[in-house]
């Protein structure tokens, strides 16, 4: 079972930063060019926000305390008051992952549908999407460490 959840969590995390990466380096280069660039991106964004934010991250939330709590044979509220090092990465990448589900519902649900009433909030709208891309990126490096110990 330990095995399924971490798997489905991989899977889960798979989906949310290469959702992100592709949107940044595949697909926003070509649909900028397009005129209906941000109708493109309203309608794509908004089906990989179901997928991502609204199925996506409750899973990683979820499969992620169940991890913790299968690797160090802890409870998850013992570690959350540990200063074990693996706890104290722990903690951090929980704190860059509520910063990460802050800024996407920001994104996908306040900016992203505004997007097309002005220059300034298309711009404001990519700018929290590459922020939360980079955030997304700190916490795989978090996941990284945790696999080491959380050294
Ligand atoms: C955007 C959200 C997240 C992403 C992208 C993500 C990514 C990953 C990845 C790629 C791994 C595999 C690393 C490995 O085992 O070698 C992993 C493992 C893990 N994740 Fe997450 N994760 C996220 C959220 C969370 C959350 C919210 C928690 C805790 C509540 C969590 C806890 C864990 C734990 C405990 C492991 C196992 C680490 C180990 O090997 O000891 N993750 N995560």
């Amino acid at each position: 079972m330990k095995e399924i959840i971490l798997f489905l969590h991989i899977v889960f995390a798979s989906l949310w930063i290469g959702g992100m990466l592709f949107m940044a380096i595949v697909l926003s280069p070509y649909v900028k060019k397009l005129p209906l660039s941000t109708k493109i991106f309203q309608e794509v964004g908004r089906r990989y926000s179901i997928v991502g934010t609204v199925i996506g991250l409750p899973i990683l939330f979820i499969t992620g305390v169940l991890n913790a709590v299968n690797i160090t044979g802890m409870e998850f509220t013992v570690l959350l008051n540990s200063s074990l090092e693996y706890a104290t990465t722990l903690k951090e990448k929980l704190m860059f992952f509520l910063l990460t589900v802050i800024l996407a519902v920001f994104h996908d649900f306040y900016l992203g549908p505004k997007a097309n009433l002005s220059q300034k909030i298309k711009l404001i709208t990519r700018i929290v999407g590459v922020i939360n891309l980079i955030i997304g990126l700190i916490i795989i490096f978090l996941a990284v460490k945790l696999r080491f110990g959380g050294v």
